[in-house]
Parts: C-alpha cells; sequence; structure tokens
C-alpha cells in the first residue's frame, strides 16, 4: 500500500469502513498457510481466508489451473451452451456427494446457492401439482448469505431489522441451539437439545404441512459462532421432514469440502438432505462459485414438458464460469490427491485438545468444536458487546495470527493443511491476546 493510496472510495463489506480506512490491515501476498501483509509481516491464517482456502493458498495446480484455462476459453454463456470443465465438474461434484445429489446447478456465492436452492425447492412443489407449499422454515442464529432470500431464512438479527418489512413472506424460524447452561465446553456434538429439532412439529401444527415447501439449516451453524448441531438433532429433522412432505436443505457452504472431516456435514452427521449449498471450499475461493446439489428426484420433476423448453427460469450469467470451473476441478483433485479430508478427520483430535487448554483463559465462557472448525466464546464487556473479541483479534493480528470475530465469539477453521505447531501458535498467541486485554 502506498501511502498516498486513497482509500475513500471503496465501500467495504460488513466492516467498519471508517475505523478500518484509518487502521487499514492489507494484505500483499499469501501462500500455503501465511499472508503477507503490505508491511512484509507474516500472518498465519486460522480461519481459511475466510472458511475458504481449505488447501492452504495459491496451491500451484490451482494457480495453474486457472492460468491455463484464462488463456484458453475465458468465458462462455451457460444458457443454452457449455464448456467441458463445467460438465467434468458437475460430475465430480455429484460423485463425491452423498446419496441421489446426481445434480448439480451452479451459481457464484453461496448467498446465490442458497436462493436458487430455496427457488427450487419453491418450484418443484409448484410442478407436482403442491403449489401451496410456500412456506420456508430457517434456524434463529442462522447465517444464509445476503440475498433477500438468504435473509429471511436467516436468524441474524444485524443483517434483517433494516429490511424487516420487506423480507419474504410466509417464514418461521427454529429455535437455535445454543445454549451454554447445558452445552458449555462440549466436544463434538453436544448431548443436550435434540428435542430442539421437534419444534418443527409444532411449526407443522401452525401451518399444516400441506402449506411448507422446505427447511434449511447449516448442519454447523458458523457464522453465528460455530454451533454444533445437539446428537440426533439433524436426524429428527429428517424424519419430521420426510413423515410431512417436507424437502430439507443443508446450506454446507462452510461445512463442506473437509471442514467436519468428511467431504459434506451430511456424511458426518450421517444424514440425508434433499438439496445441499456449496460456495467456498469449492474452489478453495480462488475464483467465486457456489453450487446447489440436487436429488434426482427433484431434477426429474423438472424434467418435463417439450423438450427444447426452458424448465427451470433461474441462472446467471456467469453460472458455470469456465476460470471458476478450472479452480473447483483442480481443489477437487487437491483433496483427492492429498488426502484433505482424512487429514482434516486425523488432525480434529489435536486440535480440539488445543483448543480446549483455552479453558480457563480469561473471560472465556465456552469452547466447542467439530472437525477443523472451533469457537471460543467470550463474556461480552457490560455495554460494549463484540468489542473484547474485536480488541483480541487486533492483538492476534499484531501477532501474527489472523482469527475471526463473530460478536463476542473467536471462530477458528484453519486450512487443512495445518500442522501441529502451528495450530500451537493459533491457541497460544489467542491465549496470549485474552491475557494482554481487559
Ligand atoms: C452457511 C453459509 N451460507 C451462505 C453464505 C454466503 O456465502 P457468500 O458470502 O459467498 O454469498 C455463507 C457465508 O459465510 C455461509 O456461511
Amino acid at each position: 500500500m502506498s501511502a498516498t493510496q486513497n482509500l475513500e472510495p471503496y465501500w467495504m463489506p460488513f466492516t467498519g469502513n471508517r475505523y478500518f480506512k484509518s487502521h487499514p490491515m492489507m494484505m500483499a501476498a499469501a501462500e500455503g498457510m501465511y499472508y503477507t501483509t503490505t508491511a512484509g509481516q507474516k500472518i498465519l491464517d486460522g480461519i481459511s481466508g475466510l472458511w475458504c482456502c481449505n488447501v492452504g493458498h495459491c496451491h500451484p495446480k490451482i494457480v495453474t489451473a486457472i492460468q491455463t484455462q484464462a488463456a484458453s476459453l475465458d468465458y462462455v454463456t451457460a444458457f443454452q451452451m457449455g464448456h467441458p470443465g463445467v460438465f467434468e465438474l458437475a460430475e465430480k461434484l455429484t460423485e463425491m456427494a452423498p446419496g441421489n445429489l446426481d445434480y448439480a446447478f451452479f451459481a457464484n456465492s453461496g448467498s446465490e446457492a442458497v436462493d436458487t436452492a430455496l427457488k427450487i425447492a419453491l418450484a418443484y412443489h409448484r410442478i407436482r401439482g403442491e403449489g401451496q407449499r410456500t412456506r420456508l422454515i430457517g434456524r434463529e442464529k442462522g447465517y444464509h448469505g445476503v440475498g433477500f432470500g438468504g435473509i429471511s431464512v436467516g436468524g441474524m438479527s444485524p443483517n434483517r431489522k433494516m429490511y424487516a418489512n420487506t423480507l419474504l413472506p410466509g417464514v418461521d424460524h427454529l429455535p437455535h441451539t445454543h445454549n451454554l447452561s447445558e452445552n458449555a465446553y462440549s466436544r463434538g456434538q453436544p448431548e443436550w437439545g435434540a428435542h430442539l429439532a421437534d419444534e418443527l412439529e409444532n411449526i407443522i401444527a401452525l401451518h399444516d404441512a400441506s402449506t411448507i415447501a422446505a427447511v434449511i439449516v447449516e448442519p454447523v451453524a458458523g457464522s453465528a459462532g460455530v454451533l454444533v448441531p445437539p446428537r440426533d438433532y439433524l436426524q429428527r429433522l429428517r424424519k419430521i421432514c420426510d413423515q410431512h412432505g417436507i424437502l430439507l436443505i443443508f446450506d454446507e457452504v462452510i461445512t463442506a469440502f473437509g471442514r467436519t472431516g468428511a467431504s459434506f456435514g451430511a456424511e458426518t452427521f450421517g444424514v440425508q438432505p434433499d438439496l445441499i449449498t456449496v460456495a467456498k471450499g469449492l474452489t478453495n475461493g480462488a475464483v467465486p462459485m457456489g453450487a446447489v446439489l440436487v436429488d434426482t428426484d427433484i431434477y426429474a420433476a423438472f424434467m418435463t414438458g417439450p423438450e427444447q423448453a426452458v424448465e427451470f427460469f433461474h441462472g446467471y450469467t456467469y453460472s458455470g464460469h469456465p476460470l471458476a470451473a478450472a479452480a473447483a476441478l483442480a481443489s477437487i483433485d487437491i483433496y483427492r490427491e492429498e488426502g484433505l479430508f482424512e487429514r482434516a478427520s486425523e488432525m480434529a483430535p489435536v486440535f480440539e485438545n488445543a483448543v480446549h487448554s483455552l479453558k480457563g483463559a480469561p473471560n472465556v465462557v465456552d469452547i466447542r468444536n467439530i472437525g477443523m472448525m472451533a469457537a471460543i466464546e467470550l463474556e461480552p464487556r457490560a455495554e460494549a458487546p463484540a468489542l473484547r473479541a474485536l480488541d483480541a483479534f487486533r492483538r492476534c493480528f499484531d501477532a501474527g495470527v489472523l482469527v475471526r470475530t463473530t460478536g463476542d465469539t473467536i471462530a477458528l477453521t484453519p486450512p487443512l493443511i495445518i500442522d501441529e505447531p502451528q495450530i500451537d501458535q493459533i491457541v497460544t498467541t489467542i491465549g496470549q491476546a485474552l491475557r494482554s486485554i481487559d
């Protein structure tokens, strides 16, 4: 960054713009587990960029795939046309997906994937003659991106409150599963809380199942601060949905591609959804891409009518973009070749022990984890919520470690290539940060 660079015109997303512009944090480069700031400081990445860069940064195979693709086919419309890479990607992705999720619809982000999945669910019921099934069920504290569909089914109030009267109508929310008095310091899935899924029965009793299209949840709520599903919770949701003809959508934008120690959270928890949304780790964050993985029966329901007619009036100019497809194909190869899902599963207990060693550090009220994701929740400062965690974040950054905060929770989601000394470095740095702030 040059001393004279004008920072003002860029309106930064999810950022305190005025604070940032007077205290900029700029990255110049990245490789493997590390960023390098414009000031030349090396920063250990404890959050995979933003739950994206599971294979580490600037993996040579991904770099080459993007470069080669950019020089051969830069763009082709996805409407009535294709290119081999996107078909190959759909095949590899659906082979990796659990059960009969045999079709992939491409978008460019998690938010678009979520809105696409919601639209598929609504259209599916309508095509089958159940067009009265329009109600969508999300969950408190859920995060499903920032499109109108996503914030409507989402449950994070700061993201919703400005739009209270313009959110989608006919949306209900399940209760969240965050409960410190029952579940504090759980390792893996908490024992308490499966009964919270039964709230779906109450929503059904209120509205009648015949009006409900789909339930959407993150298998592990990430943005709300790593809320791991209680044992049997997702199974109960699946059972109730099955009993009432309701589709179950897993938003796996952060849990897919090894984060929970398997290819998908659905696999880790042994629950088969009807639709899965993915993004982030799909391309290792290198080129924007999202996708919806769709059950065979749902796809089949759309494939009626005249053969030349468009079956689903939806898509994006950049759906299945050649550069994104190339990055995704390379990422999937690396996941397999480097055995990164297995590695995540093997490293998870080491990671778990390391983060739980922070129990007893100043102001820590909970530590929770699953796979290669963990959260350290802090007691908020009186009348200054979120600032304690933000202070810890800044201390960690200054000490060379990137963590993420959401409210007063510090979230960790390191690249799956992380080694033990790097896990130690992250945890030691957080411990020092917590001891150095009030
Ligand atoms: C579960 C989940 N869904 C959707 C999104 C939105 O993804 P994007 O920011 O790519 O639109 C996110 C982003 O963090 C997410 O965690």
